[in-house]
């Protein structure tokens, strides 16, 4: 099922360079499952035309209140009524003053006064000059639009149409489809703090060689992104991988087990939920020379002594947080045969109330995943499927098993 399957979105243009941006938005929302309206300020129709939206949403554009192809003339009433919500892409400072202030004088300001504001939520992506944006009127009218209920979904950084460089761009479209798609995820896990290990450690033999695996963080990455749909605060310890970093997840990037171990201790005391998604490095090279390596012409390979890495899921589950569940520690078990027997007398051995098992080689690189969860009343099975469907039924259960959410027992 896709993301925004069924959702019916109101996508409002006000005038602005950046009405460039919400032609592509618009494409990403239906290629995404929802069905788009679009309106437009006389104003955005000076940066984009309503036929390039029209062709791109599959439906007639509405520009005027006095619009007389509604049949009862009542556009500004009739838009909102059957939608999910309304995104309004780019917000310009006079919108933004407008709707603080109430004002209904042409057809976007008067939909969004006339929606039914407690089953059609309005999201809002500013985008002006910085100066613009950094203007006290505009701050004043922001926190006033948030105030009245509205979703001010923040700006980017960099360089602006304008040649100045700050903050006030609008979000890129792929950051508006992955606010949107989290905003309608439900916020099973809000004031939960949320660590999380993903993909493999690397264990230096020398400056230009070391040993890892083949995990391609992808698990982890999405587990991140469903946790902070779920509405928690997420720090991602991530080992070498070169995925893009999650909206609104704190990233920090480590090398080895040991460094992992570090950042994670340094983050645990304020997490609420450690979860394990890394494929740490058994072991390391006892040392690591300093110099590369050379072959000495002896035809012998080097000796290379090994010492096992601390086991960091261990650590945490057993630590007294770990243990009185202050902290609850998720374990995956990356296996390549006997999943049951396996995740069982793992998720004993390191003492952890819930074990994702999955069949590494099956996995590990791919998009999809099938999980087996495993705690002390037995085992269930999250059939193939995508890593975040997969990721978000995992964040229902936990939110369930810490008492925070209700499971969701479609699968
Ligand atoms: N893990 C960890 N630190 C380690 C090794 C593993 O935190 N040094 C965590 C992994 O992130 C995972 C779980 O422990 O959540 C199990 O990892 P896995 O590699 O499947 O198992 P191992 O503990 O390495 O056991 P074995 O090699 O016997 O399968």
């Amino acid at each position: 099922m896709k993301d925004l399957a069924e959702k019916h979105i109101v996508l409002g243009l006000s005038g602005g360079i950046a009405c460039y941006k919400a032609a592509e938005l618009c494409r990403l929302l239906l290629k995404a499952g929802a069905t788009v309206q679009v309106v437009m300020t006389q104003a955005a129709e000076q940066f984009m035309t309503p036929v390039t939206m029209q062709a791109l949403s599959q439906r007639a554009v509405y520009g005027s209140q006095w619009d007389p192809r509604a049949a009862n003339n009542m556009a500004h009433i009739n838009l909102t009524r059957e939608a999910d919500v309304c995104l309004v892409a780019p917000a310009s400072a006079d919108f933004i003053a407008k709707l603080a202030q109430g004002q209904a004088d042409d057809l976007l300001t008067l939909m969004c006064l006339a929606r039914p504001a407690d089953r059609v939520p309005l999201l809002i992506a500013p985008a002006m000059n910085r100066e613009m944006w950094l203007h006290p009127a505009t701050q004043r009218n922001v926190v006033q639009v948030q105030a009245d209920g509205a979703v001010v979904l923040g700006v980017g950084h960099g360089d602006q149409a304008c040649g100045e460089t700050g903050d006030g761009r609008m979000l890129e479209p792929m950051e508006l489809l992955d606010e949107l798609i989290s905003f309608f995820q439900p916020k099973v896990l809000a004031g939960q703090q949320v660590l999380i290990t993903a993909g493999p450690t690397y264990e230096a033999i020398d400056p230009v060689r070391g040993i890892t695996n083949l995990s391609s963080g992808k698990m982890g990455f999405a587990i991140a992104r469903a946790a902070r749909e779920a509405g928690a605060t997420v720090t991602l310890v991530a080992g070498p991988v070169s995925l893009p970093t999650p909206r609104g997840v704190n990233r920090i990037d480590v090398k080895s087990a040991l460094d992992m171990l570090t950042a994670v201790k340094q983050h645990e005391p304020t997490a609420s939920i450690f979860i394990a998604a890394s494929a740490v490095a058994d072991w390391r090279p006892a040392s690591t020379s300093e110099s590369k390596i050379k072959k000495d012409g002896s035809g012998q390979p080097p000796e290379l002594q090994f010492v096992e890495n601390p086991d960091i899921l261990a650590t945490l589950a057993q630590s007294e947080r770990g243990r009185s569940r202050a902290l609850f520690c998720v374990g995956f078990a990356a296996e390549s045969h006997d999943l049951m027997a396996n995740a069982q007398a793992k998720r004993a051995r390191k003492g952890v109330p819930l074990l994702v098992g999955n069949i590494g080689p099956d996995t590990f690189g791919q998009d999809d995943n099938a999980l087996l969860l495993v705690d002390e009343n037995g085992a269930r099975e999250l059939s193939r499927d995508s890593k975040l469907s997969l990721a978000r039924k995992l964040m229902a259960e936990v939110a369930h098993r810490i008492g925070a959410g209700e499971v969701n027992d479609e699968n």
